[in-house]
């Protein structure tokens, strides 16, 4: 095959770059002779703080990895269609909620919240998702769970619930699920979770898929209309195929538990 045919050497090609006769720069483009030597108060050191290279350098290979995200981590997502059924007119201005049979393309992201990385698709979690919706009066973006309240009335409780219901610090047991020391220690000592656990524990916790689970905004939102007349909503999505669990037992078997079964037979060598 001849050079130039094979598209993984092209594409290669595009990230190469001939420096020849250029000078080393630091990220903003200041001149630099030496990138391996930092600044130090005599020969022996300390190192300067004020060696700003040094600092760039290293911030830069600090931030080198995106970490993963704390929370709804594992996502999967489908492009798909927004079709209006009836005119939302009397309650926003909003284009793509006036024509009924209007179309406005979406993309959606489903997702777990508790899980990293790995983690099974069918655990006792809450399922979030987020719309985008690409109108003609821009992007409209929604979050929302596959339950209508939420664990917390403070967002500044946020952070404390989500160390709870992530696992165990001492051995990262259960990964990706509720029902622990740490999460019933916050629920015990909040009040305001309550209702949410009780949906937690339920079926809806372990939905059989995307498409037969309930979303909601959760929020209360707020629409106002040609004449400026503003009234409170809430976003509610129900699936055509109705709402379907699994049970615990299906749930485990898909998520990859299996049975070992130990034949023992005692006086026998
Ligand atoms: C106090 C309340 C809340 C706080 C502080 C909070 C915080 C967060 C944070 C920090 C993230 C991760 C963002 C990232 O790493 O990119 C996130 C993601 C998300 N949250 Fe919340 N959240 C709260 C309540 C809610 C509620 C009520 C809903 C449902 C309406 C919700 C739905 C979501 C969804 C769907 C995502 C993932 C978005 C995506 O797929 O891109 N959250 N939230």
């Amino acid at each position: 095959m001849e050079r130039g045919n094979n598209p993984k050497e092209e594409q290669l090609e595009q990230f190469k770059v001939n420096n020849y006769g250029k000078k080393m720069t630091t990220n903003q483009g200041l001149k630099v002779s030496d990138d391996e030597n930092s600044l130090k108060a005599g020969v022996r050191g300390p190192t300067l703080l004020e060696d700003f290279h040094l600092r760039e350098k290293i911030t830069h290979f600090d931030h080198e990895r995106i970490p993963e995200r704390v929370v709804h981590a594992r996502g999967f997502a489908a492009h798909g269609e927004f079709e209006l059924l009836r005119s939302m007119k009397e309650f926003t201005r909003a284009k793509f909620l006036q024509d009924v049979g209007s179309k406005t393309p979406i993309f959606i992201r489903f997702s777990t919240v508790v899980g990293s990385k790995g983690s099974a698709d069918t655990v006792r979690d809450v399922r979030g998702f987020a719309i985008k919706f690409y109108t003609e009066e821009g992007n409209f973006d929604l979050v929302g769970n596959n339950i209508p309240i939420f664990f917390i009335q403070d967002a500044i409780k946020f952070p404390d619930f989500v160390h709870a219901v992530k696992p165990e610090p001492h051995n990262e047991i259960p990964q990706a699920s509720s029902a622990h020391d740490t999460l019933w220690d916050f629920v015990a000592n909040n009040q305001e979770t309550a209702h949410m656990m009780m949906w937690l524990m339920s079926d809806r916790a372990i939905p059989r898929s995307f498409r037969m689970m309930q979303g909601f905004g959760v929020h209360t939102f707020r629409f106002v209309n040609e004449d400026g007349k503003a009234k409170f909503i809430k976003f509610h999505i129900k699936p055509l195929l109705g709402v379907h669990s699994l049970v615990w037992d299906e749930a485990q078997k898909i998520a990859g538990k299996i049975r070992i079964s130990i034949d023992v037979t005692f006086g026998k060598t």
